[in-house]
């Protein structure tokens, strides 16, 4: 299957290279063509992956990731284009944290609203799911990395179809337990889970922990 990755940042380049080792097709989206980082992972994975703009991940993927800074993401996928966009799955893994003051970083986004949300909007014709935001990107793509067990995933978004889809390619990253918590208001909790998780990370001085829910 063809992906588009859009951003070249360490989670694009970590979701980028779990989707090559599955034997996928992948475009990784920059602002420039010529990102230095976007062409780097073109490079390594010759003939599997391209890069280009946002504007060309977002064309040639069927299903696409979007691994942009969250206080850029509107900006960026307003570049990938609504024709690109529309009738597409949309992965978002992006947080709207704002880091300008410091630390502990602020929301971008008020409680009754999210990024997802947001992207939803402003991309009506996209099929938004929100995954994969509560963990550092290299528990994303290998959940065994953490030995104690099961742990989860959560996702939410509108299109029970497009879920279904991220719900298999999740599956197919390692994932045995993954979280519905419905409609695409629920990446409000999501998003807002991101100041807990800089806190965490901080205690323990290590990105490899994760939420498991114990019922
Ligand atoms: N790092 C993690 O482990 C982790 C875990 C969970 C969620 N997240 C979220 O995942 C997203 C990606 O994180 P990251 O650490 O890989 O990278 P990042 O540094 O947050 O974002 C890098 C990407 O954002 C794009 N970007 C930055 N400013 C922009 C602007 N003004 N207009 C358009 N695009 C812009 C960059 O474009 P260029 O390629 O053109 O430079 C680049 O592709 C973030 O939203 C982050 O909160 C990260």
């Amino acid at each position: 299957m063809k992906f588009g990755v859009l951003g070249s940042g360490a989670v694009g380049h970590a979701i980028g290279n779990k989707l090559i080792q599955l034997g996928h097709e992948v475009c990784m989206g920059s602002r420039e063509s010529s990102n230095e980082k976007g062409l780097a992972f073109a490079r390594a994975n010759t003939p599997k992956s391209t890069n280009g703009t946002f504007a060309d991940a977002a064309e040639v993927g069927e299903v696409l990731f979007n691994c942009t800074s969250g206080k850029a993401s509107l900006d960026a996928l307003a570049i990938a284009g609504e024709k690109n966009l529309a009738g597409k799955v949309l992965v978002d893994v992006a947080n709207p944290l704002d880091f300008s003051k410091g630390m502990p970083p602020s929301m971008l986004t008020p409680s009754t609203d999210s990024l997802a949300e947001q992207i939803q909007r402003a991309h009506p014709k996209c099929k938004v799911v929100k995954a994969l935001n509560t963990m550092n990107c290299a528990l994303m793509v290998d959940p065994k990395r953490l030995s104690s067990g099961n742990h989860d995933v959560l996702m939410c978004g509108n299109d029970k179809g497009a879920k279904g889809q991220v719900s298999e390619l999740l599956q197919s990253f390692g994932w045995k337990s993954i979280i519905d918590l419905g409609d695409l208001t629920a990446a409000r909790g999501l998003e807002m889970f991101l100041p807990l998780w800089v806190r965490l990370y901080s205690t323990f001085q290590t990105p490899d922990f994760n939420i498991k829910v114990v019922r």
